[in-house]
């Protein structure tokens, strides 16, 4: 009845509205259309352009389906942007019967419609399988129904899938960053994933909250990504550097930040802040802008400790690693000088923790 069929819509827009992950609202509208319409199941394909093919991830009792452009029954629908209504598969020479021969499963009345974002690009395909009443074949009542279900859906899942995308590609861009920098200095291989760590303990030890702790895990093994631009002549020197060659060395901070700043996203605008402040000193004597206490992010605070910390621990093509002790020794000199007097406590705190982690992520050569 319609009533029920109210139900179903409101039931089901509301929560797919409030979902934003784009496995779940799939699960959502495919379960969305099977009610509606009385099917056995429901899929929702979408396109994948970088392999030009249709796939499918939830359609019911299979696993992922894929299907190249413009082949099968819903690359016809894709293609025209038309519905189509089959009432028996088998005789209708599109009929894909591989996926039958594989699951067991017989595949008899179909129906497909295409759905389209706010623009009006078809972006996929609803496709259920199978109608469970008497008749045994959809309708124009299933049709409308279901492009009703996909005008109502296609819209969220156009946000979702933004969204996913926005946060694949950040997460892409600085996991790709962070291993140009660990390429560069072979020496140093788990520099970066050793800071992060330390981080991360540092955060929490000072009372950062754990979604914030967890964005500068993300962005801190960047910190040293403007070194990207320092010749190796420089950069590997075995020996002391010169003035000049410190001030090429000290030009990694602003040419990290040139690199990531000006974006609006939450973890790139971090990396950036990471980038630019992590060689500023609580005293003010640090580069590239010379800030002092508060005004140095607590991002470019904490991650100063983690990448001293782990630099003195290692042995540089310039340096010998450091006996504990000197370590020691040396925050407890620079604390409330180089480094901010909390983190430094943090640090003493958490040492053993520390050194666990630095001891996990040890180099072998
Ligand atoms: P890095 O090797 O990751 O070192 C990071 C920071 O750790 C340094 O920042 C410094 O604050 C601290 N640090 C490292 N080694 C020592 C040390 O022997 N004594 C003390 N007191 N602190 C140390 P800084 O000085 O701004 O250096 C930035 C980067 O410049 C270094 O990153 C490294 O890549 C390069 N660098 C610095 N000095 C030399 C050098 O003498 N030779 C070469 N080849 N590179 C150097
Ligand atoms: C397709 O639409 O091409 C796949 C589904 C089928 O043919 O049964
Ligand atoms: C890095 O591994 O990116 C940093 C190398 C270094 O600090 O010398
Ligand atoms: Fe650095
Ligand atoms: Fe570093």
């Amino acid at each position: 009845t319609s009533d029920q069929l109210l139900k179903i819509i409101f039931e089901y827009t509301a929560k797919i509205a409030s979902e934003t992950q784009l496995n779940r609202v799939l699960v959502l509208m495919a379960n969305m259309g099977r009610e509606m319409i009385l099917s056995d199941r429901c899929a929702v394909w979408l396109i994948d352009e970088t392999r030009s093919e249709l796939y499918t991830t939830v359609a019911h009792g299979v696993s992922e389906i894929r299907v190249p452009y413009g082949t099968g029954i819903v690359g016809t629908a894709v293609d025209t942007g038309e519905s189509i209504i089959i009432k028996d598969a088998y005789n209708d020479p599109r009929h894909n019967a591989d996926n039958d021969r594989k699951t067991g499963y017989h595949t008899k009345s179909i129906i497909t419609v295409p759905f389209r974002n706010n623009d009006g690009e078809i972006i996929g395909a609803y496709q259920a399988v199978n109608k469970l009443t008497e008749i045994g074949y959809f309708t124009e009542r299933d049709l409308e129904l279901l492009t009703l279900a996909a005008s109502y859906a296609g819209k969220s899942l156009e946000s979702v899938m933004l969204h996913q995308e926005i946060v694949d590609t950040q997460r892409e861009i600085i996991r790709a960053m962070g291993e140009i920098g660990e390429i560069r200095s072979k020496e140093t291989g788990n520099h970066v994933k050793r800071v992060a760590e330390y981080s991360y303990v540092l955060a929490l030890g000072l009372g950062l909250d754990a979604s914030e702790a967890e964005v500068l895990r993300t962005v801190s093994p960047m910190h040293d990504i403007g070194k990207v631009a320092i010749p190796d002549a420089v950069l590997n020197k075995p020996g002391k550097l010169t003035d000049e060659e410190y001030e090429i060395i000290k030009s990694h901070t602003r040419i990290g930040h040139q690199l990531l700043k000006g974006s609006k996203r939450k973890l790139l605008s971090a990396a950036a802040i990471v980038a630019e402040q992590h060689h500023e000193k609580w005293n003010g004597q640090g580069y590239p802008n010379g800030l002092s206490g508060d005004d140095i992010h607590i991002y470019g605070r904490i991650t100063a400790v983690a990448d001293v910390f782990d630099a003195l621990s290692a042995e540089r093509v310039y340096k010998a690693a450091w006996p504990l002790e000197k370590i020691e020794a040396l925050f407890r000199e620079e604390r409330g000088r180089h480094f901010d007097p909390d983190v430094v406590d943090v640090f003493f705190r958490e040492l053993p923790k520390l050194l666990e982690i630095r001891s996990r992520l040890t180099d072998l050569d």
